[in-house]
């Protein structure tokens, strides 16, 4: 090879399991893509050339019953299916590099390839199989497989099958396979994992594996024997070589690439990604994949998500409602990555409301709100430090270096976990040094921008490291900040200086990045869809889509649910009336630390709009953004009835801030 001039980036392969399309995409698919996604984006922010894989297995008996069942052709019918995947992992965001498709025809010809190399190398023989099959996990078992008489991964009926069959000489394997795991206790993650297979398959001795089927068509044809087709896992596994050009395909890139860095999965599948796809490499006489990791289960009210089961999650009406970066990290963030967790919508709506509209949401609309008012959105340069700074500083400096390190063991819940730990520090320093307090002194300037920028710098480098998870927030926060894409200020690496942060422009107060939500409106909602989409076969979207919220109830709230408000002291800058509104007053506040906001409410008939200039007024600050007779209005202003109908707007004494918290 001859030495290379140039120094190549490393190169970072990571793929997901191709899925099934028997069936419609659910979340608990996009849990793999997800975390994969999140892998890929923090990889290439370092640096890494990223080869990014996912894409669709489409043969197999349970393909062909489900298209017949729909009087279509199995092609028509998992290109349907095919298009709804992509079109999910387009809401998600998910920046594959390349999708591949057990069904274009390069995958097809690799694998009549690489079926006819290993018959050729005399790993692959003809014989006759007699054993139990699992047509939905297209498995096959010996008798002291089975548990109770069914299959031992999903629990349903097995069928006794005798056929004259290729067969994969995986018994030859055993032995290398054990020493890989020996020599490479990393190959596979989290190690409880490894146990399981040695336990289970190794040590007991490996079987040869039946590889072809003649008992239905719709799969890729044995080159040499065209009644058989390829076992649909052989077919599978190969995907995460044929979609690099493997072996003899066009522009290949595969030697570039391979063996993957890592390939993700659930723990049901570990098996086939441990034992058999190693044994067909070695066969082959490739390197084997760096790590297989081995994911939890979503779980939903304790049962895997399934149609029978009646509890599938549908990821699109999720990202519609909460929005896409909310339900990211909600996957990333729930559940450990290697346990099993249960999805619940109350999780859902509660991590949203605390930690993104509160937690994240709060420090990045205090602060460039407070930028903007007391500086006009400009700080000047030199600041004041003070001891009170150091824990922030202290906790931010260190902070990419613990996010790495999480990203690094695929722990994206504990990376998370630490960038909240910092979010609450930041938050906390605001109680702390009381700006508002502070921008009341002239002799204080100083260090009221010195608090300030601790704020924009801390939040800068929060903004970078949540990008890998949350794609469209990250920049979003760097914006507010005046920080502009691609800068060295937006790098990856700088996510590691503490205290850098010069905007290109003047701040102006962010608007909130998410709204917080009412959590029993939103188990109504949640529940009415479900129940819609119970029984249906193949439900369509628009079915789901157009069911109603039930009706909320009255009743008794909790203290939690009052909590929930968030009342703010406004003072009225400005009111006039809504044309064509009779009605209706609009008013322009001034909310203090939340910036100024329009409301529009339908006092008219109470009050004259000159007379209200200057009162303090209550504004509920969290209600959701609506607009009313055409003119928007972000919250709501408490009045009370007076005897004769008319209504007299709450408020305080003139020595309340505008902004302060009512509770
Ligand atoms: N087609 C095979 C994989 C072949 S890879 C060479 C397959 N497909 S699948 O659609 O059933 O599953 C694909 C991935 O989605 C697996 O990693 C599986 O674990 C994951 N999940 C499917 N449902 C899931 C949950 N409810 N929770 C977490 N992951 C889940 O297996």
């Amino acid at each position: 090879m001859p030495d290379r001039e140039i120094a190549q980036p490393q190169t970072y392969y990571i793929t997901t399991p191709i899925y099934y399309t028997s069936g419609r995409p659910h979340i608990g698919h996009s849990y793999t893509t997800v975390a994969a996604d999140a892998m890929a984006r923090y990889r290439r922010r370092q640096g890494y050339d990223v080869m990014f894989v996912t894409g669709t297995d489409e043969h197999g008996l349970k393909v062909q019953e489900r298209a017949a069942a729909a009087g279509l052709t199995p092609q028509t019918y998992v290109d349907g299916i095919v298009a709804e995947f992509k079109e999910i992992w387009q809401l998600l965001g998910i920046s594959y590099d390349r999708f591949i498709r057990t069904t274009d025809p390069e995958h097809v010809a690799a694998i009549q390839e690489i079926f006819t190399m290993l018959y050729e190398r005399g790993d692959i023989y003809l014989d006759t199989y007699e054993g139990w099959y699992c047509t939905p996990c297209e498995s096959y078992w010996t008798e002291t497989q089975l548990a109770d008489g069914k299959c031992p991964d999903c629990g349903r009926e097995v069928v006794l099958t005798q056929e004259e069959t290729y067969f994969f000489r995986q018994s030859k394997y055993g032995e290398r396979i054990i020493e890989l795991y020996r020599e490479h206790p990393e190959f596979i993650q989290p190690p409880s994992r490894m146990h399981e297979m040695l336990n289970n398959f190794l040590l007991p001795g490996l079987e040869d594996v039946a590889v072809s089927r003649t008992s239905f068509d719709w799969g890729v044809h044995v080159p040499f024997d065209e009644k058989h087709v390829v076992y649909v896992w052989v077919d599978a596994l190969f995907n995460y070589l044929t979609v690099l050009g493997f072996p003899n395909g066009e522009n290949p890139v595969w030697e570039r690439y391979w063996p993957a860095d890592v390939q993700l999965m659930g723990k049901e599948i570990v098996r086939f990604h441990t034992i058999l796809w190693p044994a067909l490499l070695m066969a082959l006489d490739m390197p084997v994949p760096k790590q297989a990791f081995g994911h939890g289960w979503l779980l939903f009210r304790d049962s895997k998500m399934s149609k029978s089961v009646g509890n599938v999650v549908d990821p699109a009406i999720l990202c519609e409602r909460y929005g896409v970066d909310a339900i990211r990290y909600y996957l990333l963030r729930e559940i450990p990555f290697g346990s099993d967790g249960n999805f619940s919508n109350e999780a859902l709506v509660t991590r949203i409301n605390a930690d993104l509209a509160n937690d994240l949401g709060n420090l990045v609309s205090r602060t460039t709100a407070m930028i903007a008012r007391y500086f006009d959105g400009l700080l000047p340069e030199e600041r004041e430090a003070a001891g009170i700074d150091d824990e922030l500083l202290g906790l931010a400096g260190s902070l990419a270096e613990s996010v790495e390190a999480n990203l690094n063991e695929l722990q994206y819940s504990q990376a998370l976990a630490d960038i909240w730990r910092v979010i609450g520090r930041a938050n906390k320093y605001i109680d702390e040094t009381t700006p508002w307090i502070l921008a009341r002194d002239e002799a204080q300037r100083p260090r009221l921008a010195a608090v300030l920028h601790n704020l924009a710098a801390t939040l800068r480098q929060i903004a970078i490291l949540l990008e890998p998870f949350m794609p469209a927030t990250g920049p979003a926060i760097l914006a507010a900040l005046g920080v502009g894409d691609d800068t060295r200020q937006s790098s990856w690496a700088s996510a590691r200086e503490t205290g850098l942060w010069q905007p290109a422009a003047p701040i102006t107060a962010a608007k909130p990045l998410f709204p917080r939500l009412d959590l029993e409106a939103e188990l109504d909602y949640m529940q009415s869809i479900l129940e819609a989409d119970k029984g249906q076969e193949s439900p369509a979207p628009e079915a789901a889509e157009e069911s109603v919220p039930a009706p909320v109830g009255i009743a008794t709230i909790q203290y939690d649910d009052f909590a929930k408000l968030d009342l703010r002291v406004a003072v009225v800058t400005a009111c006039d009336r809504v044309p064509k509104a009779d009605k209706l007053l609009r008013f322009d506040l001034d909310v203090g630390s939340l910036g100024t906001r329009q409301v529009v409410s339908g006092i008219a008939d109470s009050y004259e709009p000159g007379e209200l200039v200057g009162r303090r007024v209550i504004l509920v600050a969290n209600l959701a953004k609506r607009r009313v007779r055409g003119t928007e209005s972000e919250g709501m202003l408490l009045c009370a009835e007076a005897p004769d109908g008319s209504y007299r707007l709450l408020g305080v004494s003139d020595d309340v801030e505008a902004g302060s918290e009512v509770s």
